[in-house]
């Protein structure tokens, strides 16, 4: 479904990716693991056409979209749900999922896809008619995601989705990415906490101040002691 080749991206002089060669498979989860600063948000934010590479190639269903501008990966079927969660603050919970559709015409579907999305997220339905500033963090968190499925992607982008929240809330967001993924939806998860990351995903991606330094299955990558030690706190 993705196929990244000898991806690099600046940031003026600062060589953040060099050289990073990834792929995944339609159906899959993917994680990429990594220590702060490594590069993963600047991957993300690469796949979605927030940056341009200097060089490589981001083949995606056998489309070259390195470069393109982000409304048309959306449109291809590309989500990104950014570090932080950056929702529309002074909107109500409801606004941002709407706005989450923003590129499709079909408003029947649409209003049927806010009542999956409440569904799956009952702490939405809820809030509704709630600011979105006024969220929890958690709460924020499955709003972001809620409106990146409005989109319908084929491929979902997930930064960091745990950052911040309480182990309950970790687990409940953990749970809902396999839910969607058994959905249909094939995801690239960006994490740091590496356990949960390996317990959900078929495949991951260590990277390291910008380039790859092991992948494999996660059950490989789970047993690894240098893994282990680095990223898995010994255990
Ligand atoms: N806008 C920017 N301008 C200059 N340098 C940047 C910019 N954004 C990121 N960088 C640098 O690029 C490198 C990779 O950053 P990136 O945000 O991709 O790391 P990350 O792996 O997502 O880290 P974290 O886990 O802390 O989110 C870092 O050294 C960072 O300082
Ligand atoms: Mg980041």
């Amino acid at each position: 479904m993705l196929k990244v080749d000898q991806l690099d991206v600046f940031y003026g002089n600062i060589h953040a990716l060099k050289g990073v060669s990834l792929d995944v498979k339609e159906g899959e989860i993917v994680t990429l693991i990594g220590a702060n600063g490594a590069g993963k948000s600047t991957l993300l934010k690469t796949l979605s056409g927030l940056l341009k590479p200097k060089s490589g190639t981001i083949q995606y269903l056998n489309h070259a979209i390195a470069g393109k501008p982000a409304q048309e990966i959306v449109k291809a079927g590309i989500s990104h749900v950014p570090e932080g969660r950056r929702v529309f603050s002074n909107m109500t919970v409801e606004e941002n999922l709407e706005l989450g559709a923003f590129l499709r015409k079909d408003s029947k579907e649409i209003q049927s896809d806010i009542q999956k999305v409440y569904q799956t997220f009952p702490r939405l339905l809820e809030r509704r008619k709630q600011l979105s500033g006024t969220l929890s963090g958690g709460e924020q968190q499955m709003l972001a995601m809620g409106r990146a499925i409005m989109a319908r992607p084929k491929l979902l982008l997930l930064d960091e989705p745990s950052m911040g929240l309480a182990p309950l809330m970790v687990k409940t967001i953990f749970e809902i990415i396999e839910e969607i993924n058994r959905g249909g939806t094939t995801i690239l998860l960006v994490e740091q906490n590496a356990h949960m990351a390996l317990s959900v995903a078929n495949r991951a991606y260590v990277i390291e101040t910008g380039r790859v330094i092991v992948s494999g299955t996660a059950a490989e990558l789970k047993e690894s002691e240098e893994i282990k030690n680095a990223y898995l706190g010994g255990h």
